[in-house]
C-alpha cells in the first residue's frame, strides 16, 4: 500500500526487544494489575467509571456514555462538575493548602512558588476580575500568553467561571492569532507586554494589538506586565493591567460555576488538511477524567510529588499535562519558561536536580539535542530524583531511547513512549509503566479501554509486520467531540475514511501511520495527511503553502518533509515563478520567509527552498507532492511516466544534488 504521500515506501521499523521496567519502580508503581486489560474490555464502557472516579462531581453522572449519535458521542453526560474546583479548591483540605502547586522557572533564573492556596486566590481574582469586564459562561476568551504564571491561573479563572479558554501559542503571528479569534468569535485577550526569547526582551503586545486592528469584534484585553521597564507599553482603550486588576479584585471569591460534563472546557487550534486552522473542542466531564486517569496510570504521578513536563502550554500537551493532569491530582507541577540551552546546555538537569524532579516528561526532538550535546551535561547534575521519564509528539527510535534511558534515568526509570494527539486529548497509546514492559521504538498497545486498530485502505486489520493506518475503534473520554466550525467537517476530517455509518460503525482516523508487531506493541511512522511534524510541533503544508504564494512573483507552491537527524522532520518547499518574473532567488526567498512568519510564525519556516520553473503535475493537473517529498528525500520514485510533465523531476533531482 502506497499512500499519496509514500509514507510506506521503505520505512525499515527498528525496535529494539522488550525490557521489564526496573524492579524497584514497579514496587511503587500506582497500577501494577496485569488484568487491567481485560477488565476494562469487560466492562466497557463502564470502566471509565475509573476515571471519572478520580474527580469530584457537583452532580454524580448516571450515564456513561451516550453513543445514539456517533460520532458525537457523550461521555457522563448528565454529571456536573467544575475543572477549577476539582484542579484547586478540592485540595485545600486534607492539610495540601500548603502544598506547592505550580513552580515557576524563569528564563533568567526567577523563581516563583504557588501553593494550591495561592493559586486558589490568583484565580479567584481573575476570575472576578474576568467576569467585571462582562465575560460569562460560554463566552470563549482568548489567552496569548508565553510560558508564565499568569497563563495558567487565566485558563483555570476561565474554567471557574465556565468560559472556554482557547490559548494561542505565543510563538504564532498576529494574523494567526486574529484568524483564530475571528473563527471562535471571542471578544476577550488575555496577553503580555512582551517576554524573552533567546535571551532577548520581544514584543508580544505589538503583535496582540495588530491581530485585533483585523478582527471584526470589539476584543476586551487584559495585558500582564511581565518586562516592566525594559517594555513599556500604553494602554488604549478597553485594555487593561492586569496587576491592576489584581489589586481592584484582591480577596474576592467567585463560586465555580457547576458545568454540564458535556460543556465546553476550552478549544485548541491544530492544523490540518485544509489551510484553515481546526479549532477542537474538548469538553468538561471526559476530557479531565481521561486526562487525570492518564497523569496516573500511565506518567505515574502522586500527590507527593514534583512532576516535570518541559512542554509550552499554548499546545495540547501542557494543556493536559502540565496543567490539567497534574493539578486535578494535587501534585506539583513545574513550569519553565525557557530553552533547555540557555543559559548552558545543563540547564534543565539543573532544574530537576534543585527541585528534585521524580518525573520528567519531553519530546523526542529534545532528547536527540541532549544526545548531541552528550553525556557530560546531564553528568554534572544529581537526577536520582527522577522515577519515571516520558516523551511524546514524534517517534522516538532506539538510539536516543537507550540515551534517555541511560544518561538520564540511569537505567532507575522507566520510559513511557506516549501517543496522542490535539483531538484525542490525552494519552492513548503507551505502555503502562507498572504493568508492561517497554520497548524501545514502540510506543505499546492502546491504552486500557482504547480500542487501536491498524487498518489497510479498506479498514481491515493488517497482520502483525505490516504497516497500515491507525485508527481507534471504540470511543474513549478525552475524545474532541467536534470542531468548532462545525459537526460536518468534524465527520469529514476523522470519521469519513474508516467508517460505516448504515451499518452504524465508527472508526477514528487519526491521520498517522503505524505498524503493530507480534506483541501487539504500536510503532507509529508518521503522518499521511497533509501535515507535517516538525520538532514535534503539527504544521499544516497548506498552510504554509498559501503564506508562499501570498508572495508577488509566486505561482505556486509544494510544502513537504525532508526526514531530519535532530528536527525528525524539516520543512521543504518547492516554488514556482509566474512566467517572466526574474527571480532574484534570495531576494525572493526572504519574502517567502518574512511570508510565512507574518501568516503562522517563525517555527513554520522552511529549511530550504528551491526554485523550480514547474512543479511535477498528474495529468489532472494535481501537484505530486509524494513525488516531491521522496525527491527531498533522496528516494527511489519509481514510475513517473503518469506525470504531465516528467522531464521536471529529473532536474528538480540534479538541483537537489548540487545543493
Ligand atoms: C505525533 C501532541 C509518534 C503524531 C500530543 C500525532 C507521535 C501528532 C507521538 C499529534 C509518539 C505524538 N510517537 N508520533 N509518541 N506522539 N505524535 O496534535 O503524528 O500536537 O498525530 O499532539 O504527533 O500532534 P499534536
Amino acid at each position: 500500500m502506497v499512500d499519496r504521500n509514500g509514507w510506506a515506501r521503505d520505512h525499515p521499523v527498528l525496535t529494539g526487544s522488550l525490557q521489564r521496567p526496573p524492579a524497584a519502580f514497579l514496587e511503587q508503581a500506582n497500577v501494577t494489575d496485569s488484568d487491567i486489560y481485560d477488565e476494562f474490555d469487560e466492562r466497557w464502557p463502564e470502566c471509565w467509571e475509573r476515571a471519572a472516579d478520580l474527580l469530584a462531581w457537583d452532580q454524580p453522572y448516571e450515564t456513561v456514555l451516550e453513543d445514539e449519535d456517533a460520532p458525537f458521542y457523550r461521555w457522563f453526560a448528565d454529571g456536573q462538575l467544575n475543572a477549577a474546583e476539582n484542579c484547586i479548591d478540592r485540595h485545600l483540605e486534607n492539610g495540601r493548602k500548603t502544598h506547592t502547586a505550580i513552580r515557576w522557572e524563569g528564563k533568567h533564573g526567577e523563581r516563583e512558588t504557588y501553593t494550591y492556596r495561592d493559586l486558589y486566590v490568583a484565580t479567584n481574582e481573575f476570575a472576578a476580575a474576568l467576569r467585571s469586564l462582562g465575560v460569562d459562561a460560554d463566552d470563549v476568551v482568548t489567552i496569548y500568553l508565553p510560558m508564565i504564571p499568569e497563563l495558567p491561573i487565566a485558563m483555570l479563572a476561565c474554567a471557574r467561571i465556565g468560559a472556554p479558554h482557547s490559548v494561542v501559542f505565543a510563538g504564532l503571528s498576529a494574523d494567526a492569532l486574529a484568524t483564530r479569534m475571528d473563527a471562535a468569535d471571542s471578544e476577550y485577550l488575555v496577553t503580555c507586554d512582551g517576554y524573552y526569547r533567546r535571551g532577548d526582551a520581544f514584543n508580544q503586545k505589538s503583535k496582540a494589538d495588530n491581530a485585533r486592528l483585523e478582527v471584526d469584534q470589539d476584543v476586551r484585553t487584559v495585558v500582564v506586565d511581565r518586562l516592566g521597564e525594559e517594555m513599556p507599553h500604553v494602554l488604549g482603550d478597553d485594555e487593561y493591567d492586569y496587576h491592576d486588576l489584581q489589586r481592584k479584585f484582591a480577596g474576592e471569591t467567585v463560586d465555580p460555576v457547576s458545568r454540564d460534563a458535556e460543556d465546553m472546557l476550552f478549544l485548541m487550534y491544530t492544523s490540518g488538511t485544509t489551510g484553515e486552522p481546526k479549532g477542537v473542542v474538548h469538553t468538561t466531564g471526559g476530557y479531565l477524567s481521561h486526562v487525570a486517569w492518564t497523569t496516573q496510570a500511565v506518567l505515574d504521578v502522586k500527590p507527593e510529588d514534583t512532576y516535570w513536563c518541559a512542554a509550552d502550554i499554548g499546545w495540547i500537551t501542557g494543556h493536559s499535562y502540565i496543567v490539567y493532569g497534574p493539578l486535578a491530582l494535587g501534585t506539583t507541577t513545574v513550569m519553565y519558561e525557557g530553552t533547555p540551552d540557555y543559559p548552558d546546555r545543563d540547564r534543565l538537569w539543573e532544574i530537576v536536580d534543585r527541585n528534585a524532579v521524580d518525573i520528567f516528561y519531553t519530546a523526542p526532538t529534545a532528547i536527540r539535542a541532549f544526545m548531541k550535546w552528550g553525556e557530560s551535561y546531564p553528568n554534572e547534575h544529581d537526577l536520582s530524583s527522577l522515577r519515571l521519564l516520558g516523551t511524546v509528539g514524534e517517534p522516538i527510535s532506539p538510539r536516543p531511547w537507550q540515551w534517555y534511558y541511560e544518561h538520564v534515568g540511569n537505567e532507575e526509570c522507566p520510559i513511557v513512549d506516549t501517543w496522542w494527539q490535539t483531538e484525542t486529548g490525552a494519552v492513548t497509546i503507551s505502555t503502562l509503566p507498572g504493568v508492561d514492559e517497554m520497548k524501545p521504538g514502540a510506543a505499546g498497545p492502546g491504552l486500557p479501554g482504547i480500542d487501536v486498530q491498524i487498518v489497510d485502505d479498506d479498514g481491515t486489520e493488517v497482520e502483525a509486520g505490516d504497516s497500515g493506518y491507525l485508527t481507534i475503534a471504540q470511543p474513549w473520554p478525552g475524545m474532541a467531540r467536534t470542531l468548532y466550525s462545525g459537526d460536518d467537517r468534524f465527520r469529514e476530517e476523522y470519521w469519513e475514511r474508516f467508517s460505516n455509518p448504515e451499518e452504524n460503525e465508527w472508526r477514528y482516523g487519526s491521520g498517522d501511520a503505524a505498524t503493530i508487531d507480534d506483541d501487539g506493541y504500536i510503532t507509529v511512522l508518521g503522518r499521511v495527511d497533509d501535515v507535517i511534524n516538525v520538532s514535534g510541533r503539527r504544521l499544516g503544508t497548506m498552510e504554509i503553502e498559501s503564506a508562499i504564494t501570498d508572495v508577488d512573483g509566486v505561482a505556486e507552491a509544494a510544502v513537504v518533509g525532508r526526514s531530519s537527524e535532530s528536527n525528525g522532520t524539516d520543512i521543504y518547499a518547492y516554488v514556482s515563478t509566474e512566467s517572466g518574473h526574474s527571480v532574484d532567488e534570495s531576494g525572493m526567498s526572504e519574502m517567502i520567509e518574512r511570508s510565512i512568519e507574518t501568516a503562522i510564525g517563525p517555527m513554520a519556516k522552511p529549511k530550504s527552498i528551491l526554485f523550480t520553473p514547474e512543479l511535477p503535475k498528474t495529468r489532472s493537473g494535481k501537484i505530486m507532492r509524494r513525488l516531491l517529498e521522496a525527491v527531498a528525500n533522496g528516494e527511489e520514485l519509481g514510475d513517473t511516466s503518469a506525470l504531465r510533465n516528467p522531464e521536471i523531476v529529473g532536474e528538480i533531482q540534479a538541483e537537489i544534488r548540487e545543493e
